[in-house]
């Protein structure tokens, strides 16, 4: 079944039904003031911080997506209402024809009921602290038509999330007032007139507003009886106490064929609220900042856009995936309709990985992610698996008490430091190759000199610390020589312990490589000399200890009385993705185990919408090796397709230059191929989800916790630099691509350090991979494209065969 469609042109999600499944979702907000959207209006703002910043309430795990953003519209002479969005009235779909864009940071509902077309598009502006409802409203009727406007959002108990839980104190401290068109909200123990402080205004003036929650809906009522929008007017509340809410109406005559339009600006700060109102009145700012949002994502789309012979491909790198993990980049990990804010800061391995895929389209944003990771780190080499970036940025030291000076304790640095015991094996090792990334994309090699300082004290150049990083997981093995699992490695589930994990000496040998060509290039030959040597003691120890010749794949792991995780001859937990994709990925593996490695994977793991991550899953609780035996079977970490490993596979594929299964692999799991199967998938269909229930559970194919998920950059990174291979280096850069040997050809424009690079890669002898000649600007070259002049545009064609 088919819920709506791809509208590439626009880079839009066109839901035509709004009677999807599940609440489908939309990101608003490019800086620091941030909306969580769904299809029916349904969500929350926040700003920076989703757990401390809280500007409008969400009820989690509601049987629907309630609060939200909503806009009534009432017909004033026969007392009819409706809201723009579908819910929460919810006229029936017979009456009333609905349709919503979700587009890269805004989205528009659109509804057509009873001769008035009304739409309602909600972006945040940037360089603004608030979200702007730009709404009109048309008379397509052939009589005047009286039409009353009301807004509604409910604001959040206090700006911190966990009050909305714990209503007590929150019921007593807060309040709002209304002055000229603006509702004010303010929290009695706010310590400045910006956190804490929001408001919800409008450009028209209005005939009456609500600030209070309980007046607006009346008693034993919800969002979709509201007792004002019933009676048509509010009743002008706004006091201190109790629950409150942003309503604010007015009466419009439209005459036919005529059309309103106006405003709602949910946003905060002290005066704000006037200031954006009286700057919306001229709806040329309005129609400007929109633009704005247009430019932003014009601008980063184009560093790459490609045209394949795939247009689910194309479709998602052009615009959804790179939207997606750039997502997860700058909101981090905690703000979804899943992970609601109940945490904050940032996931160590999480952002590591997520920020290689973004340093072409944001670098700035990627290098301050770096920067917040390496003084996350430890001396001793590994990374703070859960920490907030304001702990260790001197810039912010004085201000995080003050994010709540009342209710959040201020972590003490035993809080803020965990030991061994708490480590998690892989965290710190992601850092090595991101860094190199983002180098080789901005060229800025002195940030390799750049000193900063250890979470624990002392400081060290980035250069350093990477090194660091690579030293830790070279001590920390077991007796093998393969690394510790320590807490967990990157399955959280797999808590191991002294027990040693393939998968980390696999990404270890990664990292190793990643930092040996840096060392190179820098001309550390020490260095050179003394990783190479490490590199190649973590390759003897993977091919002695973790090769299952039985079976054809490489295990999981060892527990730590040293029995070995998944081999043939094992019924549970027999084979896994990460260690057989991230064997073949790191380099450390011949091509011959490689390939046995990947066809086991496609054999025992493939299904039509992915790799799962093991199989069969556990179905015996053993804690030697996790959790993860204690998930049910076919979910999550246990046997479910687990996104993020998944481009893993297509690098692997790659790598072994099997273009045909890179591409079969990357098919299964992209959600745009699964549009016109929502009944099975229910989440949306432009975004990769965390997990999807594997075989081993009833609803094989159900797609859970969607955007927030490592897959989106992983994607972007593997189709960008291994499937179509541009990709850059210190010096140059390279285009290597390994493709189905079916295609024919395919194009990509390419951005990078100030000139375009405009590749046609031709495969006239249907090959996958192999590249025969290299032209730029008609000179023929051999090797990595030399960088080319800033602002240049530069034609390269490349011949397969
Ligand atoms: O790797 C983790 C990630 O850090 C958080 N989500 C689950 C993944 C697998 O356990």
């Amino acid at each position: 079944m088919k819920y709506g469609f791809f509208d590439n042109d626009n880079r839009e999600y066109v839901i035509t039904r709004p009677d999807v499944p599940a609440p489908w979702t939309n990101y608003l907000g490019t800086e620091k003031f941030c909306t969580v959207i769904s299809h029916n209006a349904g969500g929350y703002s926040f700003y920076n911080s989703p757990e401390y910043n809280r500007v409008t309430k969400f009820r989690p795990n509601a049987s629907f997506d309630r609060p939200g953003h909503y806009v009534y519209l009432r017909d004033d002479e026969t007392g009819d209402y409706w809201s723009i969005s579908w819910q929460p009235v919810a006229k029936s779909l017979d009456e009333a024809s609905y349709e919503i864009r979700h587009g890269l940071s805004y989205s528009t509902f659109k509804c057509e009921y009873n001769g008035i077309t009304a739409t309602k598009t909600l972006f945040v502006p940037k360089g603004e602290d608030a979200e702007v409802w730009d709404v009109v409203i048309k008379n397509t009727d052939n009589k005047p038509r009286t039409i009353s406007a009301f807004s509604f959002v409910e604001f959040s108990f206090s700006h911190i999330q966990s009050d909305n839980q714990n209503h007590q104190m929150s019921l007593y401290s807060a309040g709002t007032e209304y002055r000229n068109g603006v509702i004010e909200y303010d929290l009695y123990y706010n310590t400045n007139d910006f956190e804490g402080f929001y408001y919800l205004a409008s450009t028209f003036d209005p005939d009456s507003y609500d600030g209070q929650r309980d007046s607006f809906l009346g008693l034993y009522r919800d969002e979709a009886n509201p007792i004002a929008v019933e009676q048509g007017q509010c009743s002008n509340s706004a006091q201190t106490c109790y629950n409150h809410c942003g309503s604010l109406h007015k009466q419009f005559v439209i005459q036919p064929g005529e059309e309103v339009r106006f405003a709602y600006i949910l946003g905060m700060g002290k005066g704000n609220g006037e200031k954006l109102r009286a700057k919306y009145q001229d709806l040329a700012n309005l129609d400007a900042d929109f633009a704005g949002i247009k430019a932003h994502w014009d601008e980063r789309c184009n560093k790459f856009q490609v045209k394949s012979p795939n247009e689910g491909l194309d479709t998602m790198i052009n615009a959804w995936t790179l939207y997606q993990a750039e997502t997860c980049v700058v909101w981090s990990r905690f703000a979804s309709f899943i992970e609601v804010g109940g945490r904050t800061g940032l996931g160590y391995r999480d952002t590591a990985q997520d920020a290689i895929s973004v340093p072409h389209a944001n670098p700035s944003m990627t290098r301050k992610r770096l920067v917040d990771l390496l003084r996350g780190q430890v001396k001793a080499g590994y990374g703070l698996h859960l920490f907030d970036p304001d702990w260790f940025d001197p810039e912010k030291a004085d201000v995080v008490p003050s994010k709540s000076p009342t209710v959040v304790p201020t972590p003490s640095d035993e809080d803020k430091i965990h030991g061994i015991e708490d480590t998690c094996s892989d965290d710190h090792l992601w850092l090595v190759p991101t860094i190199c990334k983002y180098v080789m994309e901005t060229g800025e090699e002195s940030f390799f000199d750049e000193v900063i300082p250890y979470a624990d004290g002392g400081n060290a150049s980035v250069y350093d610390h990477m090194k660091a990083a690579l030293d830790f997981s070279a001590e920390y093995v077991g007796n093998t020589g393969i690394c510790k699992g320590l807490r967990a490695d990157w399955n959280d589930c797999l808590n191991l312990g002294g027990g040693e994990s393939s998968m980390v000496s696999f990404l270890h040998y990664w990292a190793l490589q990643e930092f040996i060509d840096l060392a190179k290039h820098l001309g550390k030959t020490e260095d050179v000399d003394k990783y190479s040597t490490m590199a190649e003691g973590v390759r003897q120890a993977c091919e002695t200890h973790l090769w299952d010749d039985e079976g054809g794949w490489y295990i999981r792991g060892l527990t730590k009385n040293g029995d070995k995780i998944g081999t043939a001859q094992q019924t549970e937990g027999k084979i896994h993705l990460e260690s057989n994709t991230l064997a073949v990925l790191s380099g450390a593996v011949s091509q011959e185990r490689g390939e046995r490695a990947m066809d086991s994977v496609d054999e025992h793991l493939y299904s039509p919408y992915g790799l799962h991550l093991n199989s069969p899953s556990f179905a015996t609780p053993n804690d030697d090796i996790g959790f993860v035996t204690r998930v049910y079977q076919g979910v999550k970490e246990n046997g479910a397709i687990f996104s993020h490993p998944n481009p893993w596979a297509w690098v692997a594929e790659a790598k072994l230059g099997r273009g045909n299964q890179a591409m079969k692999f990357y098919d299964s799991l992209n959600p745009y191929n699964q549009n016109d199967m929502i009944e099975t998938r229910i989440a949306e269909p432009y975004s990769y989800v965390q997990f999807i229930m594997g075989r081993d559970h009833q609803d094989h194919g159900r797609a859970n916790h969607p955007w927030l998920t490592g897959t989106s950059g992983w994607a972007y990174f593997s189709v960008t630099n291994f499937i179509l291979g541009v990709r850059t280096g210190f010096e140059g850069l390279t285009v290597d691509p390994c493709i189905p040997t079916a295609w024919p050809s395919f194009d990509v424009t390419r951005q990078w350090r100030g000139a375009t690079y405009n590749i046609t890669v031709q495969n006239p002898n249907n090959v996958s991979k192999g590249v025969h000649s290299i032209t730029v600007n008609g000179e023929a070259i051999e090797g990595a494209i030399p960088v080319q002049a800033e602002g240049s545009i530069n034609d390269i064609i490349v011949i397969l065969g």
